[in-house]
C-alpha cells in the first residue's frame, strides 16, 4: 500500500514479516476470519431469528471469539517485533506503513464491530431472548403472548432507556444465569415490584402513554358462566370512572399537583396502612391511616403512588381459571352449549398435576373421556368441537400454570380491581382516615357505576343491542 514507488526489500518485508512470523498474530487472524465468516452464514441462512440458542450464539459468542481474535493480533505483532530487535538490527522501523496497516485494518475492525454490537444489542432486547432462553420466565413468556402489550417488547417496561438502563440490566441478568446456572433461583420468581427491581413507571410506561390523557368512562361488560348443566350465562356491567385531567380514578391519582405516597407492611404492598396524600401547589396535606393501626413507624420507607401500584399486570397477565374459561365461552373456543363443560373444565383446570406436559397431556383426553362415560350420543355427534374445548383448556393451562416453577393459580395477583385481591380496597377498603375523620372513598359509585350485577339480561345491554 502507499508508496510503491521507492519500495526496497527490506522495508518491504518487515511490517509483513513481524506480523507473519509470530504464531499468535496468525492465530488471531485466524480466529478474527473464523468468527467474521461463521456470521456471515448466520446472517446468509437467516437462522438466529427463531432460535434463541443460535440467537444467543451470533449475538454473544461469536463477538467474544471475534475480539479475542483481534486482541491476538497485535500481542504477536509486538512478540515478533521483540523477538526481531536482535536479529534486525540498526533497520528503521517502517513507521508509515504500520500506521497505515493499523489505520485500515482498524476502521474495517470498528466498522465489524459496531455490527456486531448492535446485532447483540439488538437481539438481547428481544421478547425471544427474554422469554425463551430462560426457562425462568417461561411463564411472564407464555402469558405475555395474549396481553394487550403483546407485541410491546419485554425491555420497554424492564429496562430504563439508554446505555445506563441496559448494563444495569444486563449485570441483573448475568447474576440471574448464575443463579440459573447453579439451579438456585426463587420458584416462582418474585414479582418485580416486591424485589425492587422495577423501571419507574415515569421511564417506561409514560413513554407510550400520556399520564394526563383524558380517558372518561369506561363501559365494561364481564360475561359469566356458571358451572351448571346449562353454563347459564350473566352479565355484570360496570361504568367505571377513568377519568383524567382532573377527574375521575386517573384525575384522582395522576394530578400532576398531587402526589400520593404510602407505607406498606409486606414487600408486595398488599398490606397498606399509612396514605399520604399532598398538594405539592397549595401545601396541603393529608396523611390517611387504617383503623387501628397507629402512627407510622420510625424509618418506614414512603412509596411514591406510580402507574404500576394499580396496573402491575398490564402485561403478562395471569387469569384465574374461572376467568379464562369465562373468556373462552364467550369467544365461542369453547361451546357454550355442550353440557356442563364450565364445570367440568374447572374441575380438571384447578386439580394437581405433577408437570406441565402431564397436565397438557392429561386435559383434553379427560374431557373426552367425561362426555365419552356421561354422553356417548353427544360426544358421536361434536366430538370436533369437544376436543377443540380440550385442546382451549389445555392452552389455557399453558399459559398460567407452571408446577415446577411453583406458578399456580392466583401466584401473582392483579392490583387493578378488588375481587380476586385487595386491590384498590388495600387503601379504599373503607377504613382508612385522617386523624379528624376524612374517609378515603370506599363508596361504590365514586369508582364506578354498576347497571348490572350477574344478570341474564341487563336492561343497559338490551337498550345496546348488546346481548348475546
Ligand atoms: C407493559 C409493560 C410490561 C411488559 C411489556 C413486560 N412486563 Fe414484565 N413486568 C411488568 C410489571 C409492571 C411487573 C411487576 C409486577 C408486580 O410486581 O406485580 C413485571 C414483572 C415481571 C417479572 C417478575 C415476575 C412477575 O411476573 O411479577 C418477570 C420475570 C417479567 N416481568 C418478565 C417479562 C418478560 C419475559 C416480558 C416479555 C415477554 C415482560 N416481562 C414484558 C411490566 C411489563
Ligand atoms: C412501547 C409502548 C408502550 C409501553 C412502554 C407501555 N404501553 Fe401500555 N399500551 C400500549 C399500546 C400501544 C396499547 C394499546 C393496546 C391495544 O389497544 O391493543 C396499550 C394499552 C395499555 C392499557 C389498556 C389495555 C389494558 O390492558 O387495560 C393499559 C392499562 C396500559 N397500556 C398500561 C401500561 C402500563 C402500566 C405500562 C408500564 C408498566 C405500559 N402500559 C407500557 C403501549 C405501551
Ligand atoms: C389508582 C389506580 C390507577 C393508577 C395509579 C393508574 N391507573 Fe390507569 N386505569 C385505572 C383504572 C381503574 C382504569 C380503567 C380500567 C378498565 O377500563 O377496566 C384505567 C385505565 C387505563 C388505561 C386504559 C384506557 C382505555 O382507553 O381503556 C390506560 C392506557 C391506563 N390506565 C394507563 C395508565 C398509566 C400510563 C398510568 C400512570 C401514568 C396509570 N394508568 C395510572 C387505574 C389506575
Ligand atoms: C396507595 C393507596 C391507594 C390505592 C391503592 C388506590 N387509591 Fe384511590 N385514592 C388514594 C388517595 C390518597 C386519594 C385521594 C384522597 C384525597 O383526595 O384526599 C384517592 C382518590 C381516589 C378517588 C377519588 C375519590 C373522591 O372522592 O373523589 C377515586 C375514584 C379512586 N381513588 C379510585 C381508586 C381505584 C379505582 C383504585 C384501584 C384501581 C385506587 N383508587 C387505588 C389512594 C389510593
Ligand atoms: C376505589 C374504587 C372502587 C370502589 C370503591 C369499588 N370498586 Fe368495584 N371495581 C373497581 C375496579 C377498578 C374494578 C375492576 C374494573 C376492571 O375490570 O378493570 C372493579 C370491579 C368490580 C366488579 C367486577 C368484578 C369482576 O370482575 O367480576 C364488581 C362486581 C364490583 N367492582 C363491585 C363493587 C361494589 C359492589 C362496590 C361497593 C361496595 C365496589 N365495587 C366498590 C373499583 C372500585
Amino acid at each position: 500500500v502507499g508508496d510503491r514507488g521507492h519500495r526496497s526489500p527490506e522495508r518491504d518485508r518487515h511490517p509483513v514479516l513481524l506480523f507473519f512470523s509470530h504464531w499468535v498474530s496468525l492465530l488471531g487472524a485466524g480466529i478474527v476470519t473464523t468468527a467474521v465468516i461463521s456470521w456471515l452464514l448466520i446472517q446468509l441462512g437467516g437462522m438466529g431469528q427463531d432460535n434463541p440458542y443460535l440467537g444467543m450464539l451470533t449475538a454473544l459468542l461469536i463477538p467474544a471469539v471475534f475480539f479475542i481474535g483481534l486482541i491476538l493480533m497485535p500481542l504477536g505483532f509486538w512478540l515478533a517485533r521483540r523477538r526481531g530487535e536482535t536479529a534486525i538490527v540498526n533497520r528503521p522501523f517502517p513507521w508509515r506503513r504500520l500506521a497505515m496497516f493499523l489505520g485500515i485494518t482498524t476502521v474495517a475492525n470498528v466498522l465489524l464491530a459496531t455490527q456486531f454490537t448492535y446485532r447483540a444489542v439488538e437481539h438481547l432486547s428481544t421478547r425471544q431472548f427474554c422469554g425463551q432462553s430462560c426457562h425462568v420466565m417461561l411463564p411472564q413468556f407464555r402469558a405475555a403472548q395474549v396481553a394487550s402489550h403483546a407485541k410491546v417488547d419485554c425491555v420497554a417496561c424492564h429496562i430504563a432507556p439508554g446505555a445506563e438502563g441496559f448494563i444495569a440490566a444486563k449485570l441483573a441478568g448475568t447474576r440471574q444465569l448464575y443463579h440459573v446456572m447453579r439451579d438456585s433461583y426463587p420458584r416462582p420468581v418474585p414479582p418485580a415490584l416486591e424485589s425492587g427491581r422495577l423501571v419507574p413507571a415515569s421511564q417506561t410506561c409514560e413513554h407510550c402513554h400520556d399520564r394526563g390523557n383524558e380517558i372518561g368512562n369506561r363501559l365494561r361488560v364481564i360475561p359469566k358462566y356458571a358451572a351448571d348443566e346449562a353454563n347459564s350465562l350473566s352479565y355484570t356491567v360496570l361504568l367505571i370512572h377513568a377519568g383524567g385531567g382532573g377527574s375521575g380514578i386517573h384525575g384522582a391519582h395522576l394530578n400532576p399537583d398531587v402526589r400520593i405516597s404510602f407505607s406498606a407492611k409486606d414487600a408486595m404492598r398488599q398490606e397498606i396502612p399509612w396514605v399520604r396524600w399532598r398538594n405539592q401547589k397549595t401545601g396541603e396535606e393529608r396523611l390517611y391511616t387504617q383503623k387501628g393501626a397507629g402512627p407510622i413507624p420510625g424509618g418506614q420507607a414512603e412509596i411514591e403512588m406510580q402507574c404500576v401500584d394499580c396496573h402491575n399486570r398490564p402485561a403478562h397477565t395471569f387469569e384465574s381459571a374461572d376467568a379464562a374459561l369465562n373468556r373462552a365461552l364467550f369467544s365461542g373456543e369453547i361451546s357454550p352449549t355442550l353440557p356442563g363443560v364450565k364445570g367440568k373444565a374447572l374441575e380438571l383446570l384447578t386439580a394437581e398435576y405433577p408437570s406441565q406436559e402431564e397436565a397438557l397431556r392429561a386435559l383434553p383426553s379427560r374431557l373426552a373421556e367425561h362426555y365419552k362415560t356421561n354422553h356417548a350420543a353427544l360426544y358421536g355427534s361434536r366430538e370436533a368441537e369437544i376436543r377443540r374445548a380440550g385442546e382451549t383448556i389445555a392452552a389455557i393451562y399453558a399459559r398460567n400454570v407452571f408446577p415446577d416453577l411453583n406458578v399456580k393459580w392466583g401466584t401473582y395477583t392483579d392490583n387493578r380491581g378488588h375481587t380476586a385481591s385487595p386491590g384498590c380496597f388495600r387503601c379504599h377498603g373503607g377504613d382508612h382516615s385522617t386523624a379528624k375523620g376524612e374517609a378515603l372513598t370506599g363508596d361504590c359509585a365514586s369508582c364506578h357505576e354498576m347497571p348490572a350485577m350477574e344478570e341474564a339480561a341487563p336492561e343497559i345491554l338490551k337498550s345496546l343491542n348488546l346481548l348475546k
